[in-house]
């Protein structure tokens, strides 16, 4: 960090947003294989969210991979800044009252910690996809498996890189034995539960 930098307080604080939009804000951090549902169930979450009128947003891997990060690649230095720079975006965003749905692969573990201490205890919800790789390469909803496979894709998730699973996610879901829509309600249920909502 540069010298000669200081915070400046906001004038309306996340407390004043909470309270006019009548809900808390955190982030909904989705974690998993490629094809596992990340950015599925996030979409479905957030639509859910934004149809009872919460303030919520997306934030997805391949998307922010075509701007924010596109500098970045699959290498494990170039993963952890993506999850470094995510982590801080999703930090504003939650500064800004939203319930954010984050779908990233994040596959090391210490990179998910380091954005869990970005954030207050109850504002940081790990959220494991679980989801056997077998399942994950038949769904193959881009193509990719197909391609790591044939050594076209480097460092691939799961195949050629690793995926560190959470030792103690707040919430684990097994895609492929619940629906979308059940996992939405659970996850909705759960905000509830915490007093997010
Ligand atoms: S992360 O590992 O840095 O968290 P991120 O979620 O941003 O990954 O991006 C993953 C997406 O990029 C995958 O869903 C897939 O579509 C695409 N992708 C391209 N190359 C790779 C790769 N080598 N490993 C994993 N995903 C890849």
């Amino acid at each position: 960090m540069s010298k000669n930098i200081t915070w400046h307080q906001t004038t309306v604080t996340k407390a004043d947003r909470h309270q006019k939009y009548g809900h808390k804000s955190c982030v909904l951090w989705f974690t998993g294989l490629s094809g596992s549902g990340k950015s599925t169930l996030a979409n479905a979450v957030d639509y859910a969210l934004f149809e009872n009128g919460i303030n919520s947003y997306v934030l997805d891997g391949d998307n922010i991979r075509h701007g924010l990060n596109k500098d970045l690649s699959f290498g494990a230095g170039d993963r952890k800044e993506n999850i470094r720079r995510v982590g801080e975006v999703a930090k504003l965003f939650v500064d800004s009252g939203q319930i954010v749905s984050s779908a990233f692969i994040s596959p090391f573990r210490e990179d998910r910690e380091l954005v869990r201490d970005l954030f207050e205890p109850d504002e940081f919800i790990e959220i494991y996809l679980y989801c056997p790789i077998e399942v994950c390469e038949d769904r193959d909803p881009k193509g990719l498996y197909k391609k790591a496979r044939k050594g076209e894709i480097p460092e691939f998730t799961g195949i050629s890189s690793p995926y560190e699973q959470p030792k103690q996610p707040d919430i684990k879901i097994e895609t492929d034995k619940v629906t979308i829509e059940e996992s939405v309600t659970f996850i909705i249920d759960y905000l509830k539960k915490r007093k997010i909502l």
